[in-house]
């Protein structure tokens, strides 16, 4: 990582918030099979460690978005990239996101979840940065909420579309 970079949230700090979020995962679907979505390209790592943390039948389907638009900002024109293949009717849906930032990503997203007649859609995000909403957007867990900062690392890319492999957030100095 170039010295323009600070860490804002370390590993240890996002791996402590996600056996939480588990942990409470584990109890509100207690009893019940789910169908878990990490949301690509982003939300793979996220998703990745919450699966471990959680004590929950699951099977596991994707979807993929992605907005066109300048590097470092959404465009507002979302697009979706991969599909789920198992029908989604009366099942408990689980959205797992990594950033909600202008919300036009999740709204279009559970908007096309919602129209497939899930029994329950429930979404969780590691990161909200809600001083940039523009549409709202029903987000059932964050695990930190964020200031304005362009950041990256842990799923999340930078300009170019890389630095998703650090197992930290990253943000540019201010
Ligand atoms: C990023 C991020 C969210 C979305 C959030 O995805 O992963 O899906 O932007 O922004 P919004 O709330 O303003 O819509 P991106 O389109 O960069 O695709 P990626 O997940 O493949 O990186």
């Amino acid at each position: 990582m170039s010295n323009d970079y600070e860490v804002m949230i370390s590993s240890e700090e996002i791996m402590q918030g996600i056996r939480e979020l588990g942990k409470t995962l584990s109890d509100y679907y207690l009893g019940k099979q789910i169908v878990l979505i990490p949301l690509l390209k982003g939300g793979f790592m996220f998703a990745a460690d919450l699966i471990r943390s959680m004590d929950v039948q699951m099977q596991i389907e994707f979807l993929g978005a992605a907005s066109y638009g300048e590097q470092t900002k959404s465009s507002g024109e979302v697009r979706l990239t991969l599909d789920t293949t198992l029908p989604l009717s009366g099942r408990d849906v689980l959205l797992v996101e990594d950033i909600v930032d202008t919300g036009l990503t999740l709204a279009y997203i559970q908007r096309l979840i919602k129209s497939r007649d899930p029994a329950s859609l429930h979404t969780v995000v590691l990161l909200d940065k809600k001083i940039r909403r523009k549409v709202e957007v029903e987000v059932d867990r964050v695990v930190f909420n964020i200031p304005d900062r362009f950041v990256f690392g842990y799923g999340l890319d930078s300009p170019g579309g890389f630095g998703r492999n650090l197992s930290d957030i990253v943000a540019k100095k201010e």
